[in-house]
């Protein structure tokens, strides 16, 4: 099989990042402002404009983000917030580090997102929020999510994957109380590691950029700039620091000034590899929205172990060896060492977490592939037939 293809390396991510990031950079060495401070201040005024939204604030990472969200809406222990039983497992932790409870509700298999018929027998007075992810960058099915959960219920989304996705003409992170992204490398857009909070509700985002901040009323830009930059501000709030660097700023306002060519160049290549691999009948392709904007953070695709030629595992084995990286497309989270321990979880809870842990398979699909690598990947999934 290998001796139809040339030998080369195609890495599942790559972040895209050069000269540009390299130089925005420069000014914060050159003025010494190296945490949040300028740079930082103008990634979250471009990134809230991107994203229709009011408010925008950068933090550490998404995983600290959505802690930040949930611990600014006063969620503790007693409480419980609803997540998919399929994703990365941070949406989950974070509802622990609150001392809340994790209620798992499982996904579709086709979408792979959480399945909006299953919330509703998941819904208790307890319930103080659902954190629906937007996973591969392909948008939850908010409306039929806020259908099923009274509205005491904040909606938190995860959209870790889904800078620039939209669903029904509304972009990710204005769909509900707030919306949390993700810039590590394997994300469209990246700083490194990295996060932002959005938000059009000013007091959730004036309690959050406080929060973010050990609960200093007032953040250290403004106490610079102001009228007494040498008294410390006031904490009447028990916060963190989740601060994000000036450093990150300058790379993020750079790299998102790249995304809708990124996520057009992300289209192109989705939409050749469904023209390409769509007739394997083993291999179901992702699916693409009728409503909305996939960001293709990832191409996942579904083996069907009934029909495949070889199991999941031994498929990317075979791709592996022929220079093809491909990864499971996330895990089940019920299924992880430290939730069954700790819940008694079995894997057929979530049937269709489990199914989709085992049987997805992402394939590369990032801005610096060539032609040639998109062709050599296509060429090395279907010579796995042969
Ligand atoms: C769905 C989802 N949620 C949360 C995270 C956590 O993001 P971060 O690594 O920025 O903390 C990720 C990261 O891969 C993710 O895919």
């Amino acid at each position: 099989m290998s001796e139809v293809l040339d030998q080369r390396k195609i890495h599942i991510a790559l972040p895209s990042t050069g000269e540009e990031e390299w130089l925005a950079t420069r000014e914060c060495f050159e003025t010494g402002w190296l945490t949040q401070g300028p740079k930082v201040a103008a990634f979250e005024k471009a990134f809230a404009e991107k994203h229709s939204v009011q408010h925008a604030l950068a933090v550490t990472s998404c995983t600290t983000g959505l802690h930040l969200a949930l611990a600014t809406l006063g969620i503790g222990p007693g409480d419980e917030v609803i997540v998919p039983a399929f994703t990365w497992v941070a949406t989950a932790n974070v509802v622990l580090y609150c001392g809340a409870t994790p209620i798992f509700v499982d996904v579709a298999r086709d979408t792979y997102n959480i399945d909006p018929q299953q919330i509703a027998a998941k819904v208790t007075d307890r319930t103080k929020a659902i954190i629906p992810v937007h996973l591969f960058g392909l948008c939850a099915d908010i409306d039929a999510i806020r259908a099923v959960v009274p509205d005491t219920v904040a909606i938190i989304e995860d959209a870790a994957c889904a800078a620039g996705a939209s669903y029904k003409g509304r972009p990710a992170g204005s769909l509900g109380t707030a919306g949390v992204f993700s810039f590590h490398p394997r994300k469209s857009i990246t700083t490194g590691e990295g996060g932002m909070v959005t938000s059009n509700d000013g007091r959730f985002a004036d309690l959050a950029g406080k929060m973010r901040n050990h609960g200093a009323e007032i953040s250290e830009e403004q106490r610079h700039q102001g009228p007494r930059p040498y008294l410390l501000p006031e904490f009447n709030l028990l916060g963190f620091n989740y601060r994000m660097t000036d450093l990150q700023g300058a790379v993020g306002l750079t790299q998102l000034s790249k995304l809708d060519q990124f996520i057009a160049e992300r289209q192109k290549w989705a939409a050749y590899y469904v023209q390409e691999l769509a007739e394997i009948p083993w291999l179901r392709m992702p699916q693409v929205p009728s409503q909305g904007q996939h960001a293709w953070q990832a191409f996942v695709c579904y083996v069907d172990p009934e029909t495949a030629p070889a199991s999941r595992n031994e498929l990317m084995d075979l791709l592996e060896k022929m220079g093809v990286s491909t990864r499971p497309g996330t895990h089940a989270v019920h299924m992880l060492g430290y939730y069954q321990e700790r819940f008694a979880f079995h894997p057929q809870d979530f049937p269709g977490a489990r199914d989709c842990d085992a049987n997805t398979m992402a394939i590369p699909l990032h801005n610096k592939m060539s032609i040639d690598d998109y062709a050599y990947v296509v060429n090395a999934i279907k010579a796995l037939e042969k």
